[in-house]
């Protein structure tokens, strides 16, 4: 029982996942698109942390009453002074200052779920969310933070702090060739700790036939905060899903009425069909 328990406690502490090429493989955000409470905690933490960079500039703030926020409240929590509440999600950062300041202009946001959804894979949201869970410290990086799913990414981990200490372990196997030019396969592991600091561990492996391998873990230090953690940028990337389709909801309703009455006249068309041709055949 008690050994049960502690599996089940380390497995939630430690997340390990294989790299495919490119990046780490994409976590599945869970769905919270129609959660009014779960859509605006995500609209405050974007207006918090997101938006001084990336703008939404296809969202108006009147719009977020939409997901059941009055506009008394958007005035309250979510406006800077500047703004009026039917202002477009703007920043005063222009594309030339970002460039200047990250190497590379931050996107805006409007769009980003859409443009990351994949026809049959992961959607946009599961890219954001994976995206957000997937910042390590990494000393090396000009901005101390590096990123499983987009390697050496210019962003920084500005959601750090809710985030909570954890550190990050690489291990890839790959054949490197030794002085003699014999090549010899290799473990490569890296544990980066909770500051950023790697330590590099070299095996070489004997009688090794698994071929090339890249995989990675992480792990949390404390359960409680990381789980609060997820749940916020599961928030966070709903948020982002319903603006860059606010109507989706509604699109889905309708689409399926519209195939239940498809199905439904089918039943119709038949009967008719036989009931026109019945003296005929
Ligand atoms: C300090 C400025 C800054 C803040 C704050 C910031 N970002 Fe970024 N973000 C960037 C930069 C710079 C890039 C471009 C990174 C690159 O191309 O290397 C970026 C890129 C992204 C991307 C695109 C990644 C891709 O694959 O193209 C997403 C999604 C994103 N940010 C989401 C967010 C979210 C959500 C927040 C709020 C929690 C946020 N960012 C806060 C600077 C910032």
């Amino acid at each position: 029982m008690i050994k049960k328990l502690l599996g089940a406690l380390a497995l939630s502490l430690i997340s390990t996942f294989a790299f495919a090429e490119g990046g780490a493989p994409l976590d599945h955000a869970p769905n919270r698109i129609t959660d009014l409470a779960a859509l605006q905690n995500g609209a405050k933490l974007f207006v918090n942390y997101c938006l001084n960079c990336h703008s939404a500039n296809a969202m108006r703030y009147n719009n977020l009453t939409e997901i059941g926020l009055t506009e008394a409240e958007i005035k309250k929590n979510l406006l800077f002074s500047r703004d009026k509440v039917g202002d477009l999600m703007t920043i005063s950062m222009t594309p030339a200052q970002g460039k200047a300041w990250f190497g590379t202009t931050p996107p805006d946001l409007s769009l980003i779920t859409r443009a990351k959804n994949t026809s049959f894979g992961p959607s946009g949201v599961d890219y954001v969310y994976s995206y957000l869970l997937g910042f390590y410290r990494d000393t090396a990086q000009k901005t101390g933070w590096n990123n499983t799913v987009f390697p050496t990414v210019a962003m920084p981990n500005v959601l750090w702090e809710l985030e909570g200490p954890r550190t990050y372990t690489d291990v890839q196997v790959h054949e490197v060739t030794d002085d003699q030019g014999k090549a010899q396969w290799t473990r490569t592991t890296k544990t980066y700790d909770h500051a950023g600091f790697v330590t590099v561990k070299h095996e070489t492996l004997d009688n090794y036939t698994g071929g090339t391998s890249h995989a990675g873990h992480f792990q949390a230090a404390d359960e409680k905060t990381f789980d609060a953690f997820k749940s916020d940028v599961a928030d966070l990337s709903n948020f982002l899903g319903w603006v860059a389709e606010p109507q989706q909801t509604l699109r889905k309703q309708i689409g399926a009425v519209v195939l239940l009455f498809l199905f439904l006249f089918l039943f119709v068309a038949i009967r008719m069909n036989r009931a026109y041709w019945k003296h005929v055949r």
